[in-house]
C-alpha cells in the first residue's frame, strides 16, 4: 500500500492509463503504486510494450493519467516540471549544436542566465568526461558519448529526480553496462534520484537499489525487489555470486509471468 511520508521523492498512487481507441481502449498501465525515496536509483523492469515509457511520460508529467495520481515532493503532478529530468530513449542531441552548447540548452529554454549556463554546461561537461570534446558536434561523437552529452544536459539543470527511458538501450552491451556504471557514479556523487525504465535484467541489477518488475500489458507491479548486491557497484560486480543469483530472480520472475519455467528458458538462452 502507498502511504505518503516526507522522505518520498517520488509518489505514484492507484496510477491507471488507458489509451482510448476506436472501440474501447488499452489498458497501460493498471492501478500502479511507487514509491522513491532521495538519492534511490530504482528501476522499472518489464519486457516491451508493458508500459514502460508510459510509466515515465506519466511521471514526467508529458501525459494525463485515467485514474490515481502522481505526487512529486507531496504536490501532484499537473504538467511538465523542472523538477524532472528526462533523458529519452532516442538520441536527443541537436546536431547543429555544439556538445557545449547542447548542455547549455535545456537551462537556456527554462529560463537559466546565461553566465550561469555557461558555467553549470562547462561544469558537467567536465563531470561527463567530455572536456575535449567542447566544440565538438554530436555528429563527430560515438552513440555512447552523445548520450553522455544527454545527461550532462539533464544534471546541468539540476532536477529533483531524474527519469530514463532505456537510455543506453541502442549500445552494445559492454558500452551499456560500462556508462550505466559511470552514471551511477556520477549521480551517486551529485546525489540525484533517478527512475529507469528498462528491459534489461543486467542493466536493473548492476546499477538500482531497487528494482520494480512489471508484467505485460496492461502493465501492473508485479514483484518490488531490493538489490541484495554490495556497493560500489563495478565491472567487477558482473562476476560476483550474488550478481549472478539476484538476476536469476530477476529471470525467474519475468518467466513465471509468461509460464515459462526458469529453468527451461535458461536451457533454451544458453
Ligand atoms: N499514444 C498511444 N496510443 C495508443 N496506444 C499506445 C500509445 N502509446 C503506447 N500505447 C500502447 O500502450 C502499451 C504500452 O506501451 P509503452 O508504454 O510504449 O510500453 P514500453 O515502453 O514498455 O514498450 C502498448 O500496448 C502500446 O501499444
Ligand atoms: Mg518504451
Amino acid at each position: 500500500m502507498s502511504v505518503a511520508t516526507g522522505r518520498h521523492i517520488l509518489d505514484v498512487r492507484g496510477v491507471t492509463k488507458e489509451y482510448p481507441l476506436k472501440n474501447g481502449a488499452v489498458v497501460a498501465l493498471q492501478d500502479i503504486n511507487l514509491q522513491v525515496d532521495q538519492g534511490q536509483v530504482v528501476s522499472v523492469l518489464g519486457p516491451s510494450g508493458c508500459g514502460k515509457t508510459t510509466l515515465l511520460e506519466v511521471i514526467a508529467g508529458l501525459r494525463p493519467v485515467t485514474r490515481g495520481q502522481v505526487l512529486l515532493q507531496g504536490t501532484a503532478m499537473t504538467g511538465p516540471s523542472t523538477k524532472v529530468g528526462i533523458v529519452f530513449q532516442q538520441d536527443s542531441t541537436l546536431p547543429w549544436r555544439s556538445v557545449l552548447s547542447n548542455i547549455a540548452f535545456g537551462m537556456e529554454m527554462t529560463g537559466v542566465s546565461r553566465s550561469e549556463s555557461a558555467r553549470r554546461a562547462k561544469e558537467m561537461l567536465d563531470l561527463v568526461g567530455l572536456t575535449e570534446f567542447a566544440d565538438a558536434h554530436p555528429h563527430q561523437l560515438s552513440g555512447g558519448m552523445r548520450q553522455r552529452v544527454a545527461v550532462a544536459r539533464v544534471l546541468a539543470m539540476e532536477p529533483e529526480l531524474i527519469v530514463m527511458d532505456e537510455p543506453f538501450g541502442a549500445l552494445d552491451e559492454q558500452t551499456r553496462l560500462r556508462l550505466g556504471l559511470e552514471l551511477l557514479d556520477l549521480v551517486t556523487r551529485v546525489g540525484t534520484t533517478i527512475l529507469l525504465v528498462t528491459h534489461s535484467i543486467q542493466e536493473s541489477a548492476l546499477l538500482s537499489d531497487r528494482v520494480v518488475v512489471l508484467s505485460a500489458r496492461p502493465g501492473a507491479i508485479r514483484e518490488s525487489f531490493d538489490v541484495p548486491i554490495a556497493k560500489p557497484r563495478t565491472l567487477g560486480t558482473l562476476a560476483s555470486t550474488e550478481y549472478a543469483r539476484f538476476t536469476h530472480t530477476l529471470w525467474s520472475c519475468l518467466m513465471e509471468m509468461e509460464g515459462v519455467e526458469s529453468s527451461n528458458v535458461v536451457s533454451v538462452r544458453a
